[in-house]
């Protein structure tokens, strides 16, 4: 099996192809990426040259695209813009890479008949109240709030048109917030957790009660393989493992487990369009493909991540100073 992974140099993608790689080891892969601020080949040292390459590029240019397809069994496609306040700033790469990118990718799928798996998220889909018992499931309707989660609505919804119109065999997974090794700094947790290694403290946007529901991205990549493998053509699995959280909880636990007082945080001013409440049934997954999480101790989980980020400061230092600038000139 030759696999084509896209965005294969970002955080959830350099997770997964290490872990394909070891859980498969009849898989070769071929990551395309462009490299952009989000991306590091740091994250994927170490990989056998045998069985792993590199490509450098970007996800819409037909051209390398068309090139590249024919040569694999599968696109697993992760390449994304994935920052909600990135595209508040500026939303032109989001429309780039993840509408005009996936179309790109699509037609040559398409071309080629090559299998596609489409990575996506569960902010598609809106959120909920607080007090809502609602949870996502796949006939959700969509209601995406932010340039980011509209491009990733958008780029479903090419996928689902794609299997339609042309017999595409591509599938979709919605998951819900990932934490772990080799997260840009930029995002949630890392960010937390940075801030109390470099003596900042954790910032929270509002009042900090709103709830994210956090999944371990190897149960991610371990999921993303079995729709990959077992998956029913042309269906979308939502991805979850039961972490609902609000973000208080979660910089109070790392306050806790860096030893420092668990209220020693700031709160500051809200993302605009903040979605409230973000919650997964993944029962479809779940009884389909006998898919369960292994990481159902979050505290555990975010004890080995923090134990990461303090032996890898040489990954994540070189972008701090400037993820912060970036948030101190917005108040945030
Ligand atoms: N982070 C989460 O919690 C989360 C949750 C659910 C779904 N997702 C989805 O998972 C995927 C990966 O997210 P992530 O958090 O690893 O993102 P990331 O920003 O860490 O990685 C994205 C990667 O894509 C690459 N890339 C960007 N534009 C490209 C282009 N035009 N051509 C080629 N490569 C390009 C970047 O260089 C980077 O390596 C995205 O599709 C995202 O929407 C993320």
């Amino acid at each position: 099996m030759r696999l084509l992974v896209t965005g294969g140099a970002g955080f959830i993608g350099s997770n997964f192809v290490r872990y394909v790689l070891g859980e498969r080891p009849a898989v070769r892969v071929t990551v395309l990426d462009n490299l952009s601020y989000a991306g590091s080949l740091r994250s994927l040292e170490g990989l056998d040259p045998e069985r792993f390459r590199f490509v450098r590029g970007d996800i819409a240019d037909a051209d390398l695209v068309g090139g590249l397809v024919p040569e694999h069994d599968a696109i697993v496609h992760f390449a994304a813009e994935s920052h909600n306040d990135n595209s508040l700033r500026d939303p032109t790469p989001f429309v780039h890479t993840n509408l005009v990118g996936t179309f790109t990718l699509l037609e040559a799928a398409r071309r080629h008949d090559v299998r596609f798996h489409h990575i996506s998220t569960d902010e598609v889909y809106g959120d909920l109240a607080l007090d809502d018992p609602a949870r996502f499931t796949e006939s959700t309707p969509y209601n995406p709030s932010s340039p980011y989660s509209s491009t990733k609505a958008g780029s479903d919804l090419l996928v689902r048109a794609w299997v339609r119109s042309f017999g595409v065999r591509a599938t979709i997974s919605n998951c819900s917030n990932n934490y772990g090794p080799y997260q840009h700094v930029e995002k949630f947790i890392p960010r937390q957790i940075t801030n109390v290694l470099t003596g900042l403290r954790p910032k929270l946007y509002g009042d900090g009660l709103n709830v994210r529901d956090w999944i371990h991205t190897e149960d991610h990549s371990s999921a993303v393989l079995a729709i990959l493998e077992r998956g029913r053509i042309g269906e979308t699995y939502l991805i979850g493992a039961d972490g609902e959280r609000s973000n208080r909880e979660v910089v109070e636990a790392i306050l806790e487990l860096l030893g420092e007082p668990s209220d020693a945080y700031d709160l500051v001013r809200d993302r605009p369009g903040h979605d409230v409440r973000y919650a997964i049934d993944s029962s479809k997954l779940r009884a389909e493909l006998g898919w369960a999480p292994r990481y159902t101790d979050f505290r555990a989980g975010l004890a080995a991540t923090i134990q990461w980020y303090r032996e890898h400061e040489d990954w994540w230092r070189p972008a701090k100073d400037e993820v912060e600038a970036a948030y101190a000139a917005q108040g945030q």
